[in-house]
């Protein structure tokens, strides 16, 4: 019995080292979404253009007294705050669940649920000017390697889909045309 034991030892020892090694590079690797206020200064355009979608206004919907007649036609209880709910927030808010910087401000529908992550793409050695003008095709491959999404229909309908309570179908063409970036 005392023989086992011994030889599991060093077994032991090499795992440790193993996550020692590894563990912080993992930490390292991880996406967090950052929150809108690390895109703006560079994207003033969009945020204009963002601010005037109901996205931008995502968390009012869950307030107590907003929309208080559909949410009883959705069985749901119109004086209850439903700011913090987990099951609202996963469509209400950024990155709802998932790694975050801290003190990131995650509410709302929010640049980063369309566009992913920001933690590394928005990092000036692959968000610059000049670097996209030179070779626009190769920043966009690192920029996607680096978190950024494809703002497609598979992520639109990763809200928009029937686990929505007050779903009415969801029609991508017509859709689009609303939430497209206007200068
Ligand atoms: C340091 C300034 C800077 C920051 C911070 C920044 N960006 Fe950018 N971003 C740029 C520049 C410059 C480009 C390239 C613009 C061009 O020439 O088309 C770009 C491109 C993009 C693109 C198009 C990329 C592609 O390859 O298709 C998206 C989407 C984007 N940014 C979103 C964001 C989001 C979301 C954030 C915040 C998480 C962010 N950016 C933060 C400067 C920045
Ligand atoms: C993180 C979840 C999420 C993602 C991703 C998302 N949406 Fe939305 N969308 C919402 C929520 C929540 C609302 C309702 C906002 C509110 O409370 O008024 C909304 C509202 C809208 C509206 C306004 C609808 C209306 O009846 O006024 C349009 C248009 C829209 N989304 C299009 C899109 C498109 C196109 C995409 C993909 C490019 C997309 N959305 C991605 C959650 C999302
Ligand atoms: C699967 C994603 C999803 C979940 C979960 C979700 N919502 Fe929404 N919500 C949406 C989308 C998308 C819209 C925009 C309406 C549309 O286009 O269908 C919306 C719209 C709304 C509206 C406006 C309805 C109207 O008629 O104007 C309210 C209020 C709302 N949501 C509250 C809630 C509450 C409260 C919860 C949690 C109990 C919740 N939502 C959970 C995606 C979601
Ligand atoms: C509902 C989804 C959605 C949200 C939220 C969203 N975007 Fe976009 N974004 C798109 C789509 C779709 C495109 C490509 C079509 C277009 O050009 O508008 C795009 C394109 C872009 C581009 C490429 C250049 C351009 O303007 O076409 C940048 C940069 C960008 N978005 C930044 C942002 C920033 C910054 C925010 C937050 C303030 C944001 N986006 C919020 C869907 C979204």
């Amino acid at each position: 019995m005392k023989k086992a034991g011994m030889a599991i030892l060093p077994l032991i020892v090499i795992m440790l080292l193993f996550l020692l090694v590894h563990l912080p590079k993992v930490a390292a690797d991880q996406l967090l979404y950052v929150g809108n206020k690390k895109c703006i200064a560079c994207h003033r355009a969009e945020f204009q253009s963002w601010q005037k979608d109901s996205h931008s206004r995502a968390l009012d919907n869950l307030k107590p007294g907003n929309k208080g007649d559909a949410k009883i036609r959705a069985k749901l209880d119109p004086k209850k705050d439903y700011t913090t709910d987990a099951s609202c927030l996963v469509c209400h808010s950024v990155g709802s669940g998932k790694p975050a910087a801290p003190g990131a401000d995650l509410t709302n529908v929010g640049c980063e649920s369309c566009h992913g992550p920001g933690s590394k793409y928005r990092s000036p050695a692959i968000m610059s000017k000049k670097k996209y003008q030179e070779n626009r095709a190769g920043q966009h491959k690192m920029a996607l390697e680096a978190g950024l999404t494809e703002p497609t229909e598979r992520v639109c309908i990763t809200c928009h889909n029937a686990d929505n309570p007050f779903n009415k179908g969801f029609d991508y063409k017509k859709m689009i045309e609303m939430v497209k970036h206007k200068p």
